[in-house]
Formats: structure tokens, sequence, C-alpha cells
């Protein structure tokens, strides 16, 4: 199964993406985690990422598609993929159905994620992130068991770079520009779910499972 996680920064995409994960044979491919990857490398290519991301504003569709495509093509993504963050544009959207054909593949089920803009800055404001194995916490929603500390791998949690107010009404901005286009061009395809992304992340999941189970696809 082929899944996109759609919707806008702090709908709770890469939440989802880690309950889906661990319940199903699938592959996380978040371009967000990608690009951060790179990033740490301090290559040329690095910075110019990092200064974009840093701004809030869309990293070349062209760096990011390669990267996807590339992540695709590996063993470990023959079960499925859940695609967090990728596509973002129409462009991208149009890219990925080319490479899906060309491999024999396609797209089963997109869910977009529609949520407030007071829920996704809240939990942005909270996001805290293990620095190792990158599980997400929020400091109200979803706090770790001991303050600041990954449950998981035991190691440190600390706030991403972009989740500052300044940038964070950038993204929501960015956001709002680049999407209505996609979101039409897969409500056209069929593909679309939509479903309330200011739900509690556990419920919200129920809900997605229920979904994937009347069509057929776990
Ligand atoms: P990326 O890392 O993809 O960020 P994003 O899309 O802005 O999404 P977030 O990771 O902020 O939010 P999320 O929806 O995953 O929410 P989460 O589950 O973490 O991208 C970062 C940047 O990279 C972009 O700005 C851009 O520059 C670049 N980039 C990435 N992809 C690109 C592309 N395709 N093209 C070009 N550039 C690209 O949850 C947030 C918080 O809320 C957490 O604390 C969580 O614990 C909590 N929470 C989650 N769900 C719930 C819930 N249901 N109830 C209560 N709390 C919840």
């Amino acid at each position: 199964m082929n899944m996109v996680l759609l919707g806008p920064p702090g709908a709770g995409k890469g939440t989802q993406a880690g309950f889906l994960t661990t319940a199903y044979d699938l592959l996380h491919v978040s371009t967000g985690d990608m690009l951060r990857e790179t990033v740490k490398e301090d290559s040329k290519t690095g910075r110019e990422i990092a200064e974009y991301m840093n701004r809030g504003e869309l990293v070349a569709d062209s760096i990011v598609t390669r990267a996807v495509i590339e992540r695709m093509s590996r063993p470990d993504a023959g079960a499925g993929v859940i695609l967090d963050g990728y596509p973002r544009t129409r462009t991208q959207a149009e890219s990925l159905d080319r490479s899906l054909k060309e491999s024999g593949k396609s797209l089963d089920v997109v869910f977009y994620f529609k949520t407030s803009e007071d829920v996704a800055i809240r939990r942005l404001s909270g996001r805290r992130v293990c620095e190792n194995c990158g599980r997400n916490y929020h400091v109200v929603n979803m706090p770790p068991s001991k303050d600041g500390v990954c449950d998981i791998c035991g190691e440190k949690l600390f706030q991403r770079e972009d989740d500052r107010p300044e940038t964070v009404k950038n993204r929501l901005f960015v956001y709002g520009e680049s999407t209505e286009d996609l979101i039409e061009y897969y409500r056209a395809s069929g593909l679309l779910r939509e479903v309330n992304g200011d739900t509690p992340a556990e419920e919200l999941f129920e809900e997605i499972k229920a979904l994937l189970l009347k069509e057929s696809l776990i």
C-alpha cells in the first residue's frame, strides 16, 4: 500500500505515520526528516536547504523529488510507503505519479488532515523531538514520562529550529498558498480522504484504520 499524508504543519502527519509504521509493515518517508539529515552533513547543499527551512519556505522541487524517488526505489520500500510531507505542490504530485507509473506502482490513498490554524500553532510551539530516534512529543498533549527525555531510547529531546513563532507563521502561509491546487488534484483523482486533524491522536488513528479497513487496504 502506498499512502500520502497531507495537511498543514502541526496537523499530526508525522505522529500518525509513526503509529502506522508500528502497526503495519510500511516505510515512513518524511521529506522533512530527509532534508534535516542533509542539513546535518554541513555541505553546500545542506546549508542552502537550511536557509529555506529556517525561513519556512519550500525547498526546490527537484531536490526533494530526486530524494524521494531514490528512497522509494530501495528494497525496504517494497511493501509500501507512507509519504509524509511529500508531495506538497501539484508539480511534485505529477512527478510522483510519473515515477510510480514507471516502476509499475500506484498510490492507494491520500489522507488530508484538515486542521485549524490555532490548533496547529499550539501543537508546533509545544512539540519536542528526540534527537536520536526522531520520536515526537508535545509538552502538554503527549509529554514524555521524564521531562526532556525520550521514552523509547532515553536520549534528549529538542525543539525544532523552524518551530519558532515567526517561522511557523510563514510555514502556515506557504502551506495555504501551495496546497489548494494539490488537494484539488487528489480530489479529482478520487484518492482523497478527508479527516479532522484536530481530533486527539489515538482517536484519529482509530478512524484512519477504520477507513483503511473499509477500503480493503489492510
Ligand atoms: P516537515 O518536517 O515535513 O514539516 P511540516 O509539514 O511543516 O509538518 P510538521 O512536521 O511540522 O507537522 P506534522 O503534521 O508532522 O505534525 P506532528 O505529527 O509532528 O517540513 C519542514 C520543512 O522542510 C518545510 O517547511 C520545507 O521547508 C521543507 N520541506 C519538507 N517537505 C518538502 C517538500 N515536499 N517540498 C519542499 N520543501 C519541503 O505533530 C506536531 C505536534 O503535535 C507534536 O508535538 C505532536 O506530539 C502533537 N500532535 C500530533 N497529533 C496530535 C493530535 N492529534 N492531538 C494532539 N496533539 C497532537
